[in-house]
């Protein structure tokens, strides 16, 4: 059996000084932005302890050994040969994803994404001063959320300047699957799309579920690059580390027309603590696949039982859960109501057009989940 990661007590937690911890007061428990709870890999904190102690604080050398762990950790974890000479550091992924979209548009240019989405996914094409494009997925009882391939094919055809992909999709949790990636490939191919697909929840395939690299399917790498980082599986938001990665002369051709300042951006810590984390993490990843697996079930259990007007489809990757709240009909956009019994959750809205929904943060111990579903019970 695996032993499940540990997380402290709840009014530890409290002491933390990130986002999620200080966003609210301490009559609130917040369920929000996509961080974990859990205790860190040995190995990422020994790295980060042993930098503070020789206080080796300056610079990151963001080219030393990042490219070959994470090609060491793609090949173990998804079966992807990936060059270590194709990874270029970016400060964060919403940096790289805007950085790249500054690339292949123009100011005033359309891109493509799927909604429900990640939200700062609007603001990038904002800041890359482009114009929004949306296509929802679809939704079916039987398969959940989808990317809808004809509305896809439908929107390149209109010649789009980009399309930025979410794999997996933040905030269903789909792992796209290798058949609907063929397709995005062969449509984008044909018209001409170029496709940067944001990867930073691929380590995060919960058991059941397989993840696709996009640049693994074949001709996909002709058309797009994708953006990855060790933050969200490893809990390394802070650190400000994330990559862009190629897998054709062409796309590197456009990576190398990256400011080339980009890479100096990059968190030294994020460096350190992203390569130890993708070259000794895997047995703690598993350890929190296991984790993440048993909240998930977890939740199922305390919507069912109570909040069963609630409805969703339990993710297959990420922490995040998707609660459809509309047949609550209290008139009340779901996340005030519980905000008002003292949970935080993501609204909808912030989603694309989904009022009615939350988004629901359960990378946390078994205590802030069962005390959260109690409450937003006792607001309906
Ligand atoms: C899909 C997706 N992309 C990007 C980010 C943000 O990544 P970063 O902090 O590296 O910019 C998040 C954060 O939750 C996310 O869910």
């Amino acid at each position: 059996m695996t032993e499940l990661l540990p997380v402290e007590p709840l009014h530890r937690l409290r002491e933390r000084r990130s986002a999620k911890w200080r966003a609210y007061g301490p009559e609130v428990l917040p369920l929000t932005i996509a961080e974990m709870d859990f205790a860190l890999p040995d190995a990422v904190r020994d790295v980060l302890a042993d930098a503070v102690g020789r206080s080796d604080t300056g610079y990151a050398m963001p080219t030393d050994g990042l490219g070959e762990a994470l090609a060491g950790f793609a090949e173990r974890r998804w079966g992807w040969r990936l060059d270590p000479t194709a990874v270029t550091a970016t400060t964060d992924v919403s940096a790289g994803v805007v950085e790249m979209l500054r690339l292949f548009t123009n100011p005033g240019d359309r891109v493509v994404i799927n909604t429900p989405v990640y939200p700062p996914f609007f603001d990038w094409l904002d800041e890359a001063r482009t114009e929004l494009h949306e296509v929802p997925l679809t939704h079916t009882d039987q398969d959940g959320w989808r990317l809808d391939l004809p509305a896809l094919d439908r929107a390149f055809a209109t010649k789009p300047a980009a399309f930025v992909l979410c794999n997996p999709q933040n905030p269903v949790g789909r792992v796209h699957t290798p058949e609907d990636l063929a397709a995005v490939v062969e449509l984008a191919t044909r018209h001409g799309v170029p496709v940067i697909s944001d990867e930073i929840h691929a380590p995060l395939a919960l058991p059941g579920a397989t993840f696709t690299p996009f640049l693994s399917v074949p001709g996909a790498a002709e058309i797009g690059v994708a953006v990855v980082s060790g933050s969200k599986a490893f809990n390394l938001a802070a650190l400000k580390c994330a990559m862009v990665v190629t897998g054709s002369q062409r796309m590197r051709d456009v990576v190398a027309k990256l400011p080339p300042d980009t890479p100096w951006r990059t968190g030294h810590f994020g460096v350190l603590a992203t390569t130890a984390a993708y070259t000794h993490g895997d047995q703690w990843l598993d350890r929190l696949l296991v984790t993440l697996d048993d909240r998930r079930t977890l939740l199922a259990k305390l919507v069912r039982d109570r909040l069963p007007a609630v409805s969703w489809r339990p993710p297959q990757a990420t922490y995040l859960a998707w609660l459809d709240c509309r047949s609550l009909g209290s008139g009340t956009e779901p996340r005030d109501l519980f905000l008002g019994a003292g949970v935080a959750l993501e609204p909808g809205t912030r989603f694309g057009e989904h009022s009615g929904y939350v988004r629901l943060n359960f990378g946390t111990s078994v205590e802030v989940l069962e005390l959260a579903v109690d409450r937003m019970a006792s607001a309906l």
